[in-house]
């Protein structure tokens, strides 16, 4: 069994970029710029956004976070849209989710110019995606490719079953793993799906993205299987100084001796988040998914 160290393969595709960014910078371009829009106090996403950060400036982009008061009206946040949609100087923005409830995830979603959704959740990109057309891939599903790839984990003809069918992470990976080079079979699985545990333990390759801490068990993998786990629940823990820890959507010390990969949470899929959100915006400076 291989434990799929993340953040190894984070380093490494972060050390590229930035050699990368220092070329360009070299030759007279001007480094990429992401802007990161913030509204409101949620933990959660003001530790997210504060990695965002930490890594631009690792890979030599220019980083600008814009925090906007959890009473900031919908009206005024596509106004800041509309402005950085308009502004040249920057190369790709994000509004971070989720967003206060008296704000339409979706309508922010559709006010981002497509060409500069470095998050990959306009439907412009998403059905560019799924026609196989250049696009922006969204972070976690683009995450698990590369990690796929890095390991050299066989893909073509095998039963690929997804467990979760979120707009931004089960659906797109579901899409991109039926598609040419990756070629597997895929099964989505759902909170509806009949005899969910016999469906799961058929899958050569798992992807557990439902968001339910240890739901994956050993009696529903198949040995020899690759298991890939996207959940990161926050449960109370007397054993860290925080006072909690994360679990993954896999119940771990008892899976993975059945395993042949099997990523771990933390330390997995995780960090290739940020380093996929990192890729999309040095496509968005090269103009090379929509030319300038
Ligand atoms: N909240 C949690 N993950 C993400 C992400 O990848 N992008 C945005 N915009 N918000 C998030």
């Amino acid at each position: 069994m291989t434990i799929i160290d993340g953040k190894e393969v984070a380093a490494a595709m972060k050390r590229s970029i930035a050699e990368e960014v220092a070329r360009m910078v070299a030759d007279g371009a001007k480094a990429p710029h992401l802007v990161a829009i913030l509204v409101g106090e949620d933990g959660a996403s003001q530790t997210y956004v504060g990695h965002k950060e930490k890594c631009c400036n690792e890979v030599g982009f220019r980083s600008t976070v814009v925090r906007l008061p959890g009473e900031t009206t919908e009206a005024e946040l596509l106004e800041r849209i509309a402005g950085l949609n308009a502004d040249p100087d920057v190369d790709g923005f994000i509004v971070q989710l989720p967003l206060p409830g008296h704000i339409s995830e979706q309508k922010v979603i559709e006010a981002i110019d497509p060409r500069k959704d470095v998050d990959g959740f306009h439907p412009v990109n998403t059905g560019r995606m799924i026609s196989g057309l250049p696009s922006y891939l969204p972070a976690t599903p683009d995450g698990i490719l590369s990690l796929l790839r890095y390991y050299g984990i066989e893909t073509a003809g095998k039963h690929c079953v997804v467990i979760g069918r979120s707009n931004i992470v089960g659906r797109p990976m579901a899409n991109l793993l039926s598609q040419k080079g990756w070629d597997c079979t895929v099964t989505v699985c759902h909170s509806r799906t009949a005899n969910l545990r016999e469906v799961v333990a058929s899958g050569d390759i798992v992807v557990a993205a439902l968001g339910k801490a240890e739901f994956v068990t050993a009696d529903m993998v198949k040995e020899g299987a690759v298991v890939i786990d996207v959940g990161i629940t926050r449960v109370p823990s007397d054993k860290t100084k925080s006072g909690w820890k994360l679990l993954g959507d896999v119940k771990y010390d008892d899976v993975a001796p059945r395993c042949s990969y099997i990523t771990p949470v933390p330390g997995g899929v995780g960090p290739m988040t940020i380093v996929s959100l990192m890729q999309n915006t040095l496509k968005a400076a090269k103009g090379e998914i929509y030319p300038k």
